[in-house]
């Protein structure tokens, strides 16, 4: 059967556990697995812009012996110019793996439904698995391992409807962690992937918890991570994200509520002054180039995990 990895709890627990452990070896021996060698090629997709996804991508598939056909979806016009479906089968006899960045969870399902090949979520609106697993690895390396996640508190502020915040709660409910998200009340998760994080915190020890107080987030935390305000696709105006989430800023006061030491994470790009001051996110707490390094790692562990599963 063809794995892939389309939202966080494509993978279990024990799953989730094996790609951690995976990936921290691959951090340590870069070049120990070649399951891409020939040279085969994976299929790098972006409808919506990119830096550390296309970096990381990139460079990940060639030190796993690949070749990274990057594909700027402007030229490619998926379900414009050629249905996803058509493009999926089009695509899946050629690649090893396709890798999407695209705006519907949709078209990732249908590509994934058809391509034959694993297909690796890059972000869509609504998840962003390859950066939790990211996140998740920066804890873990900082807590002694993945099995150290359990237990511990994230508190994510900012949009509790975006991308990021549903990573959250599935990611890190799956890895048996205490999931806190502060975000408005008219920003709040969707209600079916705030209903699975819970039904998988009850089977990993986890908890979840949505609040529009940030303090009661941040109290005693571990980690505290935030985002922009405004994700790509996003068209709430500025001004507006700003009235609307400056009580989710994370500042030093915020962090002085967090457990001593407590781990600060952002996926990137950051806006300082906006949801991060400058001094949290360039303080000593910050491990937020780590993180972004992480992408790297992670990635490649999820690749060579599925293309060994499928
Ligand atoms: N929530 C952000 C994440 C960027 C990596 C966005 O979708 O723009």
């Amino acid at each position: 059967m063809t794995r892939h990895l389309l939202r966080d709890d494509d993978l279990g627990p024990a799953e989730q556990r094996e790609v951690l452990e995976l990936a921290l070896r691959l951090k340590a021996d870069r070049f120990a697995l070649r399951p891409l060698a020939g040279p085969r090629t994976v299929a790098i997709l972006f409808d919506k812009p990119t830096l550390r996804t296309q970096l990381s991508f990139t460079v990940g598939v060639v030190e796993l012996g690949g070749h990274p056909m990057v594909v700027d979806g402007k030229l490619a016009q998926i379900g414009v110019r050629e249905s996803v479906a058509d493009t999926a089968r089009v695509l899946g006899p050629q690649v090893a793996a396709v890798v999407w960045r695209t705006f519907g969870q949709d078209r990732l399902e249908q590509m994934a439904a058809l391509a034959g090949v694993p297909v690796v979520n890059a972000l869509t609106d609504d998840f962003h698995p390859c950066q939790i697993l990211a996140d998740l690895l920066t804890l873990a390396e900082r807590w002694g391992g993945p099995a150290a996640l359990a237990g511990r508190t994230l508190a994510y502020l900012g949009d509790g409807g975006n991308n990021m915040a549903h990573s959250y709660l599935l990611g890190g409910a799956t890895a048996g962690m205490h999931v806190r998200i502060a975000t408005p009340d008219s920003r709040q998760p969707a209600a079916d992937v705030l209903a699975r994080a819970q039904q998988l915190a009850a089977t990993t020890g986890g908890s979840v918890l949505v609040t529009d107080d940030a303090a009661q987030a941040a109290d005693g935390a571990d980690c505290v991570a935030t985002d922009t305000w405004v994700s790509m696709g996003d068209d709430t105006d500025e001004a507006e994200a700003v009235a609307l989430f400056s009580p989710f800023q994370v500042d030093a006061a915020l962090l002085g509520r967090a457990a001593p030491g407590a781990v600060v994470l952002h996926c990137l790009p950051a806006y300082r002054g906006k949801e991060i001051t400058a001094e949290v996110i360039d303080g000593p707490q910050s491990a937020v180039f780590a993180e972004a390094e992480n992408r790297l790692h992670a990635q490649k562990a999820v690749l060579a995990w599925l293309l060994e599963r499928s």
